[in-house]
């Protein structure tokens, strides 16, 4: 098991102004989902976030316009002095500028203790277990870049499904490149099923599935989600999906040598789903 996000993270004034600006900017687009799916301000909102990667700064910059934030990650981050305090720090600053109304009491409160509060942020073990969430105690959970390293899709679904408020909202990105290479990004699906096991044990998954967005969406609505949107916000390269389709069509060991090309094209999409008002955890 390869714990990414526990890595010793790059801590020159660079890296550090560069991890802040993009929890900043990432945060932003939070809280433009919070006004585009909840239609109201982030305030009293209970919000998790599914595999932040090394620090909390999307969730905080909501945090710091008052909602109440969680985060679930498989490798979860350890706090690291000379990387979480300097990137919150600075991303106090940039929030300060840049919202007005916010409140950056809760994450310099991190920076003065060293430590991610429980009682300002809250850490479960993994998507699929959320061992120890509330039922039904979140209004919006949020991923980027996520679900297509988690292992149980649809164990995630249903868990996801259990700690959303009935009428609650989630909102997932989803990559279905082959992350080897994303100029090939469709390589993968050239594995025979045997293969590509064995090449997920290896990867542990860091390397994406060959799970393609209808499955997504099956498990999704598995779980009792409604699907309100699906957008499709990247597509193959037509000269490479021309080069690439004879080549899947003729491995006669892939297991989805026979999917629509409308699958193999779309590389990234934007779920919103709902769990139904008065649907029970
Ligand atoms: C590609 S990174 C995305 C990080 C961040 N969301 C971003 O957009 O920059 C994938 C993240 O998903 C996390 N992850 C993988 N499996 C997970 C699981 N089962 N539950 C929660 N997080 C998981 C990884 O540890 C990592 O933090």
């Amino acid at each position: 098991m390869h714990a990414i996000n526990s890595e010793r993270q790059a801590s020159s004034p660079a890296a550090i102004e560069e991890a802040a600006r993009h929890a900043f900017q990432i945060g932003c687009s939070h809280l433009d989902k919070v006004s585009t799916w909840m239609r109201r301000p982030a305030a009293g909102l209970d919000v998790l976030e599914l595999g932040p990667g090394p620090n909390f700064g999307s969730v905080l910059t909501l945090a710091a316009m008052g909602a109440r934030v969680a985060v679930a990650d498989r490798w979860l981050p350890q706090w690291d002095s000379a990387y979480h305090g300097p990137v919150y720090a600075r991303l106090a600053e940039l929030i300060e500028a840049g919202l007005p109304g916010c409140d950056t009491t809760p994450i310099r409160a991190l920076v003065a203790a060293g430590a991610h509060l429980p009682g300002i942020v809250t850490t479960y073990p993994d998507a699929e277990l959320l061992t120890g969430a509330p039922a039904d105690g979140f209004d919006l959970v949020l991923s980027n870049a996520v679900f297509e390293h988690i292992v149980g899709v649809e164990s995630a679904a249903r868990c996801l499904y259990a700690v959303t408020r009935p009428g609650g909202t989630n909102v997932h990105q989803i990559d279905f490149r082959d992350h080897r290479d994303f100029s090939r990004p469709l390589e993968y699906l050239l594995m025979t099923p045997d293969q590509e096991a064995a090449w997920l044990r290896q990867t542990d998954y860091h390397c994406g599935t060959q799970r393609r967005a209808g499955a997504y969406v099956s498990a999704f609505r598995s779980a009792g989600f409604e699907l309100v949107r699906a957008h499709v916000s990247l597509t193959a390269d037509p000269a490479y999906l021309a080069d690439f389709v004879p080549r899947l069509r003729a491995c006669s060991g892939a297991s989805l040598q026979d999917v629509d090309v409308a699958e193999l094209e779309e590389l990234s999409t934007g779920y919103v789903l709902r769990k139904p008002d008065g649907a029970a955890a």
